[in-house]
């Protein structure tokens, strides 16, 4: 049936009637989501965004330089240019000759494969890099950019200062310690000569079986959305500085609600859930500026209509009719660690679906010669557009432009030099970081803070490990693989208490055996999840979510140590809150350290007074998640509720905590 549109113009009553009808079958009967009728007018539904460019630049200029790059480039190199392989597989000359648009160092990915990578190590490898882009056969050059996971300070880096994981920094409170933080790390990041960071995180973890909680700032998404905005201007600045780097608010959308936490799993919520909650972070950093997103490895369906979307990086709804056109982001959007291949029909290396859908820059760390291949010939074939590919490499041309990249070299440019990692500045913002991240949940008999006077017990192998503190993302990608030596500028909490009183003071057993708790003035056990990374980290439903069910040897050290007449005051290192009243019952105060990083001085900071006796300072963390009660994410049964948080002064008795008996999984009516 073809549409006499004249009649449409005429107002024709029952013109407008047989189109409502067909395009209300269509809608009921058509099992493909309503992004396959391309631009949805459902986007309408998401509130606009305060998208900017930090950058005072001619945008006129950009975009004509933009066009003319994009049309003297070939095929092969506009593909080329949306390609970003690991610094493991791939050389300078590979950039040359495949006029490579980025590249990124994964967890555990440094220049010669060396942890102990030095700066100017770093910076000599960006130095080729960027030489060998300058150096392809396109009429005009496009510099490549490094990408790097700077999660919590520039944490790949040997010798750099860790800051507390988000969690810890959204139980602060306080965006502009945020902004503060992403300046710091900026310095560190440029100081190596990348220029992009893969952060901030900005999901709103709604379930802590999540091995990613740590990377989320808040339940609360006015938190999220006001640190989001923060850290980004920190990071970004005006992108003029050598000082300033690409941020990048990950993932779009809604990695944080899926069900059961599962990462990468299926998202169950409404678009009206998405857009409340999930998108709160993103709405704050295009506000603050952000000029890339990372896509999302989970999928959605949507509960208030059943409809399966499918996997994020296939969502041309989200990626483009949402994201790029009703929120006005004209940045460009980078897959995940072949985030493509989860795609149904696509591999690492081709996904014409992810592409149309509206992924930009594609994160192929290992595939990426076959990637290209396989891309222009689709778009030979016509299975994805030439207009699609030309608008992601002008978005990719765009941000580069936009960062100052063509500036010049960022190895050789204006930089802040190797003082930038692990300097006395960045150790004292985030000594102050990790004094404003810790939550008191308990102080009774007024144990905090101790005197410095008289024997100090410690006890808990997570004292002394700082890779219980750095959590993941630190050297290498889950974290757990390293040594304390690993961190020349950092200190755990085992020595910042002997830094703190003085070694003869401290007496130190991993598991409290063998040691007479009534020697001791006080005891310090540290209680600790150990390092993880992604779903490395899920406690898998319906695994009980009670720490000493999973970490036993923490219990046991508290059982040989408490409830000898002697003060024990016990620090939980954890990447999320979990079920803890039995070891929370054993200790006269309890501190939620969460993931404090490599300043361990700032926990010493709030243990002891200071010398005169009196508190050098004092507790102001809150919890910015809910605090369970079981062992079971029960909905509503909870001991702490968000914002929750006591002070020397603001103190409470919480008496006895309720610990049922321990069982190895929930039943299937929790989380
Ligand atoms: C990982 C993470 C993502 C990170 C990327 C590069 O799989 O999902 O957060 O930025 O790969 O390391």
């Amino acid at each position: 049936m073809r549409f006499d549109f004249r009649r449409l113009l005429r107002g024709g009553r029952e013109f407008l009637g047989e189109v409502g009808i067909i395009l209300l079958g269509a809608l009921l009967l058509s099992p493909a989501p309503a992004h396959s009728f391309g631009a949805s007018p459902a986007a309408s539904r998401w509130p606009l965004a305060q998208a900017r460019n930090p950058a005072a630049r001619n945008a006129a200029a950009d975009e004509a330089l933009i066009a003319r790059i994009v049309a003297g480039m070939t095929l092969e190199q506009k593909v080329g240019q949306m390609t970003q392989p690991n610094i493991w597989s791939v050389t300078p000359d590979d950039v040359r000759r495949y006029c490579l648009g980025s590249i990124l160092n994964g967890g555990g990915a440094w220049p010669g494969n060396r942890k102990d990578a030095g700066v100017a190590d770093w910076l000599a490898l960006s130095q080729r890099f960027y030489d060998a882009s300058m150096s392809t056969d396109m009429p005009v050059k496009i510099p490549i950019i490094w990408g790097t996971d700077a999660v919590h300070g520039h944490n790949n880096i040997y010798g750099a200062t860790l800051f507390p994981h988000n969690i810890g920094l959204g139980a602060a409170h306080d965006p502009a310690l945020l902004t503060r933080i992403g300046h710091a790390t900026a310095r560190a990041v440029r100081a190596t000569g990348i220029t992009w960071v893969f952060a901030p995180a900005v999901a709103v973890a709604e379930n802590p079986r999540w091995g990613r909680t740590y990377e989320s700032y808040s339940s609360d998404p006015a938190l999220v959305r006001s640190y989001a905005d923060a850290i980004v201007r920190g990071l970004q600045g005006d992108l003029k500085g050598g000082d300033d780097v690409l941020a990048t608010p990950k993932v779009w959308i809604g990695d944080g609600a899926t069900f059961h936490g599962k990462e990468q799993g299926e998202i169950r919520a409404s678009e009206a859930h998405l857009i409340r909650i999930q998108a709160a972070g993103f709405y704050g950093a295009l506000k603050g500026g952000a000029q890339t997103v990372m896509a999302s490895y989970a999928s959605w369906t949507d509960t208030a209509t059943n409809r399966p979307w499918g996997k994020t990086h296939g969502n041309r709804y989200l990626l483009t009719d949402v994201l790029k056109q009703r929120l006005g982001f004209d940045g460009f959007v980078v897959s995940d660690w072949n985030g493509i291949e989860q795609i149904p029909g696509c591999t690492k290396a081709h996904c014409p679906q992810a592409i149309n859908a509206g992924i930009d820059l594609v994160m192929v760390p290992d595939d990426w010669k076959a990637f290209i291949g396989e891309t222009a010939a689709d778009v030979r074939s016509g299975a994805i557009p030439m207009a699609r590919i030309d608008d992601a490499v002008s978005r990719i041309v765009r941000a580069k432009l936009r960062s100052g990249l063509f500036d010049g070299s960022p190895a050789t440019g204006p930089h802040p030099g190797a003082s930038a990692i692990g300097d006395a500045a960045s150790r004292a913002l985030a000594r102050e970081a990790v004094r404003k991240s810790l939550v008191l949940l308990k102080n009774e008999r007024r144990a905090l803070p101790l005197s410095r006077s008289g024997r100090v017990l410690v006890v808990g192998a997570g004292a002394d490990r700082m890779s219980d503190q750095t959590g993941g993302w630190s050297l290498t990608w889950q974290g757990n693989d390293n040594s304390n030596a690993d961190f020349p500028n950092g200190e755990t909490i085992l020595g910042a208490i002997r830094s703190t009183l003085g070694t003869g003071q401290v007496d130190y057993s991993p598991d409290g055996k063998g040691v007479d708790p009534s020697r001791y003035r006080a005891i310090v056990a540290v209680a600790a999840e150990g390092a993880y990374a992604e779903g490395d980290g899920d406690i898998g439903f319906p695994a009980t979510m009670r720490h000493s069910a999973r970490y036993p040897a923490d219990l046991a050290a508290l059982d040989r140590v408490a409830g000898k007449g002697v003060p024990v005051v016990t620090i939980l290192l954890s990447g999320r809150p979990v079920s803890a009243n039995d070891l929370i019952n054993r200790s006269d105060a309890f501190i939620a350290a969460w993931l404090p990083g490599t300043e361990g001085q700032g926990i010493a900071d709030l243990l002891f007074a200071a010398r005169n006796g009196r508190p050098a300072y004092d507790f102001s963390g809150r919890l910015s998640f809910d605090w369970p009660a079981g062992d079971c994410l029960r909905r509503g049964a909870v001991q702490f509720r968000r914002g929750y948080g006591l002070s020397y002064r603001r103190s409470a008795r919480i008496g006895r905590l309720p610990v049922g008996p321990a069982i190895a999984n929930c039943p299937p009516d929790t989380d």
